[in-house]
C-alpha cells in the first residue's frame, strides 16, 4: 500500500468524461475543501451524483486551502482528503487542484452539470466560474446545504474551550484594504515591536494586485483575495457571504479597515457590531467619503487630519475612537497632504487597537464594545 493516495490526472478525468459523452450519459463535476468529512458532505455529495451518472470532485490543494482559509487550514493533507474522499460511494474520480478558483479545471474538464452546494444562486457564483460553465455549456446546479453541519461548526466547537480559558491575550486581527498598504505595513510594525499586542489571522483585499496584498504576502501572512463584482464601491452579495464565511473561520475579535474602498454589509456589519474600526484621512465628521485631503484643501482648512472610528451601516459615521491633527500647508497637494496624514495615522491606528486591547475589549464572542 503506497504511503500517499495518488489522485487522479486532469486527462483522466477528461477521458472518463468523453467516454460519458458517448454513451450519452453525464459526468458530474463539484469543487471545495472538503477538509473535515461530515454527514453534509456525504449527503450533498450523493444529490450531486444524483445529477449525472458520475462524478468528479476536485479538491483544493493545501496551498489553496491555506490561501482561502487562513494559515490553520487544511487539517488534513490533499492525499489523505483525497483517499477520503475516493472511498465515498457518489465519488467515481478526485482530482487536486492548486488555484483559488476551479476555472481553468472546468475549462480542460468541460463537465456536463456543475454542483454547488450552498445559498448561492447562479447569479452570485464566481464570475470566472460562471463564465467557464455557460463557455463550456454546462447545466448549473446549486444544492441546498444541510443545516447545522459544516467544518467550521465542528472546529469552533472544538476550540470553544481553548478559546474560553486559554487566550494568548493577543487580539485577532482581519486586515481588509485594497490600495498601498502602509497602514498594514505600520500595524506589521507595531506588532513587532510590541506595541501592539496582536496578531494579523488574515489579511483580505478585493484586489488581486496590490500593494497592500504584496505587504501581506512579503510578511508571510494569509492573503486572501474576494472578487466583490463589477461595483467598484460595493460587494456582490455573494462577497459579502465570502468575507463573513473568512472572518468566522479566523475567529477574528477586530476588523480593520485600511483603505478598504467596498462597502461592507450584511452579515459582517452585525456580526461583528462595534468590531469594526476604519482609519479615514479627515477629522470626521468633516470630509466623509472619497477624497477627503482635497476637499480640506479646496475648504481652505488650516487644519485636517485622521480618524479612527468604529464602522456602522452609515459610511464613515460610527463612533470615534481617536484622531490626530495634520496642519494644511501654502502649496499643499491632496497627495502630499494625504501622505503626511498617513504619518500620523500609522502612530494611531496601531495604538487605538492596543489601548482597545488593554481596556479588555473586545473578547471573541463574549463582551462588545
Ligand atoms: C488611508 O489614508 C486611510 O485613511 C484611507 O485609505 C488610505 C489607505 O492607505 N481610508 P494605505 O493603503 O494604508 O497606504
Amino acid at each position: 500500500m503506497p504511503d500517499d493516495y495518488t489522485p487522479a490526472t486532469i486527462a483522466d478525468v477528461r477521458r472518463l468524461r468523453d467516454t460519458l459523452e458517448q454513451q450519452g450519459k453525464k459526468l458530474v463535476f463539484t469543487n471545495g475543501c472538503f477538509d473535515l468529512l461530515h454527514a453534509g458532505h456525504v449527503r450533498y455529495l450523493e444529490q450531486a451524483r444524483a445529477l449525472g451518472d458520475a462524478m468528479v470532485v476536485a479538491l483544493n490543494s493545501d496551498q489553496s486551502v491555506r490561501q482561502l482559509k487562513g494559515p490553520d487550514r487544511p487539517l488534513n493533507t490533499e492525499c489523505d482528503r483525497a483517499e477520503v474522499m475516493s472511498a465515498l460511494r457518489a465519488v467515481d474520480a478526485v482530482v487536486v487542484f492548486d488555484d483559488e478558483r476551479a476555472t481553468s479545471l472546468i475549462e480542460a474538464i468541460r463537465p456536463h452539470v456543475y454542483a454547488k452546494g450552498g445559498d448561492y444562486t447562479v447569479e452570485s457564483l464566481n464570475r470566472e466560474e460562471r463564465t467557464a460553465l455557460e463557455a463550456a455549456g454546462t447545466q448549473i446546479s446549486i444544492l441546498p446545504l444541510v443545516p447545522g453541519r459544516s467544518t467550521t461548526n465542528t472546529i469552533n466547537k472544538m476550540h470553544a474551550t481553548d478559546c474560553a480559558t486559554a487566550s494568548n491575550g493577543l487580539l485577532r486581527l482581519a486586515v481588509l484594504g485594497s490600495g498601498a498598504g502602509s497602514n498594514l505595513r505600520a500595524i506589521i510594525a507595531a506588532i513587532a515591536d510590541n506595541k501592539l499586542k496582536a496578531e494579523i489571522a488574515i489579511t483580505l483585499s478585493d484586489q488581486a494586485e496590490s500593494g497592500f496584498r504584496e505587504i501581506a504576502r512579503t510578511a508571510g501572512l494569509p492573503a486572501l483575495f474576494v472578487d466583490g463584482g463589477d461595483n467598484p464601491r460595493r460587494l456582490s452579495e455573494a462577497a459579502q457571504k465570502e468575507i463573513f464565511e473568512h472572518l468566522e473561520r479566523a475567529r477574528i475579535d477586530v476588523v480593520v479597515l485600511v483603505g478598504f474602498m467596498r462597502i461592507l454589509k450584511e452579515p459582517v456589519i452585525s456580526a461583528y457590531a462595534g468590531r469594526i474600526v476604519n482609519v479615514h484621512p479627515s477629522l470626521l465628521p468633516k470630509f466623509k467619503g472619497a477624497n477627503a485631503p482635497q476637499l480640506a484643501i479646496d475648504d481652505g482648512e488650516l487644519e485636517t487630519g485622521c480618524t479612527v472610528h468604529l464602522v456602522t451601516a452609515e459610511i464613515d459615521a460610527g463612533r470615534i475612537l481617536a484622531q490626530a491633527k495634520v496642519p494644511v500647508n501654502i502649496g499643499d497637494t491632496a497627495e502630499s497632504l494625504h501622505a503626511r496624514i498617513k504619518v500620523e495615522e500609522h502612530k494611531l491606528l496601531p495604538q487605538v487597537l492596543n489601548e482597545w486591547r488593554e481596556r479588555g475589549l473586545p473578547v471573541r464572542g463574549a463582551g462588545r464594545p
